[in-house]
């Protein structure tokens, strides 16, 4: 909650500001293919927040990010460290499906990275998991650190500040790369171990509820 213009406005009131914005945003070419934008979803006053790539297929009819494959092995994942997706908050770098799933370009980025400015803004999160490495490459850069690839940024923990607000960064892979590879589905659950880890020494969930 926070004072706006002498009224109080709860983060769930303004991130559904953001996310109206979203739903009719026309600035970067993918809205011509999509079906519905996918602005984000969970628990306007969590501290943790998860950001992936950019809707798939299953968000893309949904209007939810991680609805399909991808997004049920990101549940078993939070829920093995003791969460539910409405717990946390998750939305992606990209609010519009790229044609074919293809990777956004950097200008879409670019267009597209206000709306998460302002919901990183309004929810002032302790902790960022960046799920992949654009989302990785995004949110280091907005700390003015250096990225060269996810496979070297991952699994460890950046204590900085963004836009104002100081936060740990954690970089994993995106979930997706488990669906095809063992090997990525043993670094992501392993990367969310010590995502627990981390958590329960920042005070962010106690033992009895982990
Ligand atoms: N991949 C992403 O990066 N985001 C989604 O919402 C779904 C799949
Ligand atoms: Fe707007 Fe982002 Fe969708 Fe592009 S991807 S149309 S900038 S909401």
């Amino acid at each position: 909650m926070r004072a706006r213009d002498g009224f109080i406005l709860s983060n769930k009131h303004l991130l559904d500001a953001v996310a109206a914005e979203v739903m009719v945003c026309v600035k970067c070419d993918l809205w011509k293919g999509r079906k519905k934008a996918v602005p984000g979803v969970g628990n306007p006053e969590s501290r943790l927040l998860f950001i992936g790539e950019a809707p798939g297929q299953s968000e893309d009819l949904k209007g939810e990010p991680f609805v399909g494959a991808a997004g049920k092995f990101l549940d078993a994942l939070l829920s093995e460290i003791g969460f539910s997706r409405a717990d946390v908050f998750i939305t992606n770098v990209v609010k519009c499906r790229p044609p074919r799933n293809r990777e956004p370009k950097p200008d879409e980025i670019e267009t597209c990275t206000p709306y998460l400015n302002r919901q990183i803004g309004i929810i002032q999160p302790r902790f960022i998991v960046t799920l992949g490495s654009h989302s990785t490459a995004y949110i280091l850069s907005k700390a003015m650190l250096p990225f060269d690839s996810i496979t070297r940024a991952r699994g460890k923990v950046y204590e900085t500040s963004i836009l104002g607000s100081t936060v740990a960064v954690f970089p994993t892979f995106h979930p997706a790369a488990a669906l095809y590879s063992a090997h990525y589905k043993q670094r992501l659950e392993e990367d969310f171990q010590l995502i627990k880890e981390q958590l329960l020494k920042k005070g962010l969930i106690h033992p009895s509820t982990s």
